[in-house]
């Protein structure tokens, strides 16, 4: 199927300031850590609102980065998790923010709160930007969310289809245009 992009779901004004409002419940939910909070990046799609709620927090914080892969080159989830890329600092006794921009079916953040607690680090927490209820698969708990969006594929600020539009600025909707093609991610159309 050939596909477009389609309306803006949450432009970046918005974004920016519903992360604003989640670093200052962020901030309040860590009054006094040891250490500086670590932002546990997931790779790729959460690059730019964990560096943009890292400058909206009054705490210090340290990145790590770990890169995990669930989708394929379409708009489903795959079901299964891959590592693509894993943790190199030490993570044990620290307070530990994983930062995610979708949960979906859950298995990503399911699989990465077992692969983390085997650190054993001091606390084990979740941000992500967009909550996606409706295909969820597992139950995982999310302390700190965004926005709860309609089941919808959607692409920009971080999030792709197929490799591309994750630099777009706000977060769009893409639309099926019913065409089939054998063309893959090059049947992907501008707007
Ligand atoms: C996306 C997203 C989450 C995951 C959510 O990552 O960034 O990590 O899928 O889906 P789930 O709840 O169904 O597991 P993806 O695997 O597409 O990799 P990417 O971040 O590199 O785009």
């Amino acid at each position: 199927m050939a596909y477009s992009l389609g309306d803006i779901l949450l432009d970046a004004t918005t974004l920016q300031k519903r992360i604003g409002e989640l670093a200052a419940e962020i901030d309040a939910a860590y009054p006094d850590t040891p250490q500086p909070l670590v932002l546990l990046t997931i790779l790729k799609g959460s690059i730019f609102f964990s560096t943009d709620l890292s400058r909206a927090l009054r705490n210090n914080v340290e990145f790590e980065f770990i890169a995990v892969r669930s989708y394929g080159g379409g708009t489903t989830s795959s079901g299964s998790v891959e590592l693509v890329k894993d943790v190199s600092m030490q993570l044990r006794d620290r307070d530990v923010l994983m930062v995610e921009d979708i949960i979906d079916t859950g298995n990503t953040t399911s699989y990465l709160y077992d692969h983390i607690a085997r650190h054993e680090p001091r606390s084990l927490r979740l941000a992500t930007l967009l909550n996606k209820p409706d295909r969820r698969e597992r139950d995982v708990r999310i302390d700190f969310c965004g926005f709860t969006i309609p089941n919808e594929f959607v692409v920009g600020f971080g999030l792709d289809m197929a490799g591309v539009y994750r630099n777009l600025p706000d977060i769009r909707l893409v639309q099926d245009d019913g065409v089939p093609t054998e063309q893959g991610a090059n049947a992907i159309a501008s707007s």
